[in-house]
């Protein structure tokens, strides 16, 4: 039980007054916590989003891309992927240990395989951010990315794949898919936030960048290898 000193003492308050059981309010308290998971192709913007949002919602901000590396979680290098390879398991036993030990009530984990990373159950929200392939080509060119990793990338968002990942692993009810295209982060922040607060209702489906792209005769520009 990690509720910090001030807060026990509030509800040990309110048990006092309201006459319902201290314990009651704890395991209350406890499952208000939200983990909110934001995920997208490399690229799209989960981090400079997610470190907004986490500002905004005053809370704890965990980057699984640092947190593998601080934790000795990188088990080697994909050549052939150009990435790091990562146990899901062990990042998933570890991450939750992390998170119990934490009193933050907002606990948001950004990373393209966050969804792995926390048992369902615990999830509160998905977001998942798509970028127009044009765009999203734009910022892997400028990271220096080669052909066949910004390729592979540009596949992965073209088909949906984390989209995909997300409603597979937590369901429909909990993903939201925001469309990132050429708006500005505190943009993107606001309709977080609105939905988190229930004031937008999520939405999944919104983008199709496949049959856009098939309709302008550009797919093989975007799906080659
Ligand atoms: N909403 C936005 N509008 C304009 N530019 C953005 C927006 N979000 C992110 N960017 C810019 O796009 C680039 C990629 O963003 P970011 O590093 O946050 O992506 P990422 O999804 O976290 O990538 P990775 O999966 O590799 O960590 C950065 O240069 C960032 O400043
Ligand atoms: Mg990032």
């Amino acid at each position: 039980m990690n509720l910090e000193k001030g807060r026990l003492c509030l509800l040990y308050i309110l048990s006092y007054f309201t006459g319902t059981s201290f314990l009651g309010l704890v395991n209350y308290d406890l499952k208000e916590r939200r983990i909110i998971i934001v995920t997208g192709t490399p690229g799209v913007g989960k981090s400079a989003v997610s470190r907004a949002l986490s500002k905004e919602l005053k809370a704890e901000y965990i980057d699984l891309t640092k947190f593998v590396e601080k934790h000795g979680l990188i088990e080697g290098y994909d050549e052939d992927r150009e990435t790091f390879i990562v146990d899901e398991e062990k990042v998933c036993i570890r991450l939750q240990e992390f998170i119990e030990g934490l009193n933050a009530q907002n606990i948001v984990i950004d990373g393209h395989y966050g969804v792995f990373t926390v048992s369902p159950e615990k999830v509160y929200r998905v977001f998942v951010l798509r970028r127009h392939p044009a765009e999203l080509r734009e910022v892997l060119l400028a990271r220096g990315y080669s052909d066949r990793k910004i390729a592979e990338n540009l596949a992965s968002e073209i088909l949906d794949v984390c989209l995909i990942d997300a409603i597979k692993r937590c369901g429909r009810d909990k993903v939201c898919e925001i469309d990132v295209t050429g708006k500005d982060v505190g943009c993107v922040v606001k309709k977080m936030v609105e939905n988190l607060s229930g004031r937008r209702p999520c939405e999944i489906g919104i983008v199709d960048w496949l049959g856009e792209l098939e309709r302008e005769g550009r797919l093989d520009e975007f799906l080659t290898f």
